[in-house]
């Protein structure tokens, strides 16, 4: 049994982390966010009700779970009071004490979204794909201590004098862009409406999270995007600004490693990727339409159509190393239904020689082959399945085999987007 669970995402990003936190949320006493900001959609169905969630954790949607926005998170105020609204006209997060949000989580302001965009666009195909939330700009502030922090924007003269030290310099930077720099007046008027609007939020959540723990609550850490988009660890430069994997969880909240019990690793059943940069078993044929298609593969936060390929098992190993996975959980595995044979990328062929490892430089990836091995696929509809055992041989094999590759156990298999849509093998937290 666990206490203290890391979820991360073992592939890039939109695995379904969302769903997967929605349904451990109820064996834990709190959810905490730990890095990355508004570029994250976490997507939860409930019955007809789809809830996209971007800054806020995952757990909101259960009361009694306290949900904390740690320091490593960079907080768009703006999309945060959008989201609490959107909430609350739900029926959720009736008791604001039931939010907590770290005074030290940097905040990402109206010109790091204009900086981010200008940049974009002047990259032209050499762009990220970034999704214009000002995300990589709000995090270079934050390593270059011109950042402002969600306490500091509080204190209206702590606020005042950050924006007089800073914005001077971004504007410059705006103007060589070609932007239209932002007016001093006009941006403390709008902390106005933040400050009124989040301040009871405010906390010091390493603290709170150290009371939870040392007092035995369970905690999980919900981490967002994925393994092979971290700003360290990923597919640089096509990458997020932050460190996605499962260290940053200490990094990003405030506890030491030495609570951390486990890390429950996220796999799509097939992979997808947003934005620009290499993707080795991506299909852009008839497979990668059907996937694509089936499984509703649109960026929750830009809309966006995401790329889609097969399941590729080098990246799932290449997460399991830096991440520690412990387990993991399959989500998807009903879009596969219909697709026959089934292929799984079980190494690469670079430059003729054969790999079995992540090349550490982007443009090896770029030249690498995935190398296949096929599997029968299956017909059946899997989507009311609750048992493994249930499940098609078929069906059964393909699990089996991404848990032999991985060499963990898979412990969550969705199959269908419901909340009831999945089948437990084994709960972390129990
Ligand atoms: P940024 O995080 O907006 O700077 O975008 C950098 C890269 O990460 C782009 O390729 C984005 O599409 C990708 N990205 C950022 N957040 C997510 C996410 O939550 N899911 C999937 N891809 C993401």
């Amino acid at each position: 049994m666990s206490n203290n669970v890391v979820v991360v995402g073992a592939q890039w990003g939109d695995e379904g982390k969302g769903r997967i936190i929605d349904l451990l949320t109820p064996s834990v006493d709190a959810v905490v966010r730990y890095q990355g900001g508004a570029n994250a959609g976490h997507t939860v169905v409930i019955g007809d009700t789809k809830t996209i969630l971007h800054l806020v954790p995952s757990g909101v949607l259960h009361s009694g779970c306290l949900c904390m926005i740690g320091n490593g998170v960079v907080l768009d105020p703006d999309v945060l009071i959008d989201e609490i609204e959107g909430l609350h006209s739900q029926g959720y997060l009736k008791d604001p004490r039931m939010l907590a949000i770290s005074r030290n989580a940097h905040l990402v302001m109206p010109y790091h979204r204009q900086i981010d965009k200008l940049r974009e666009e002047k990259l032209g195909s050499a762009r990220i794909g970034t999704t214009g939330r000002g995300i990589g700009p709000t995090y270079e502030d934050k390593a270059a201590r011109q950042g402002i922090r969600f306490g500091d924007m509080l204190d209206e003269a702590v606020f005042k004098r950050r924006l007089e030290q800073v914005l001077p310099e971004k504007n410059r930077l705006i103007e060589i862009l070609g932007g239209h720099p932002v007016d001093m007046n006009a941006l403390m008027a709008e902390a106005d409406g933040w400050r009124k609007r989040l301040s009871h939020h405010a906390a010091d959540t390493s603290l709170l999270l150290d009371k939870y723990i040392s007092s035995g609550n369970k905690v999980l850490f919900e981490g967002a995007q994925g393994t092979v988009l971290d700003i360290d660890h990923g597919t640089y430069p096509f990458v997020t600004s932050s460190n996605t994997i499962a260290g940053s969880a200490c990094c990003g909240s405030g506890v030491g490693p030495t609570v951390i019990d486990d890390v429950l690793g996220i796999v799509k059943a097939y992979t997808t990727r947003v934005g620009e940069g290499p993707f080795p078993t991506e299909e852009k044929g008839r497979i990668g339409e059907e996937l694509q298609l089936k499984g509703k593969e649109f960026g929750a936060t830009t809309g966006r159509k995401r790329r889609c390929g097969w399941f590729d098992s080098v990246i799932l190993k290449y997460a399991k190393r830096v991440n520690g996975l412990t387990m993991l959980a399959v989500t998807k595995l009903d879009v596969l239904t219909g697709i026959d044979p089934l292929r799984i990328c079980v190494g690469y062929e670079l430059d003729g020689v054969r790999i079995d490892h992540l090349p550490s430089s982007g443009d090896d990836l770029k030249r690498c082959e995935p190398v296949y091995e096929d599997m029968p696929g299956w017909r059946e509809d899997i989507s009311s399945v609750r048992k493994f055992e249930a499940l098609p041989k078929t069906t059964q094999n393909y699990v089996n085999r991404i848990r032999e590759i991985a060499g963990i156990p898979v412990s969550i298999i969705s199959v269908g987007y419901e909340r009831s849509a999945h089948i437990m093998l084994k709960n972390p937290f129990s």
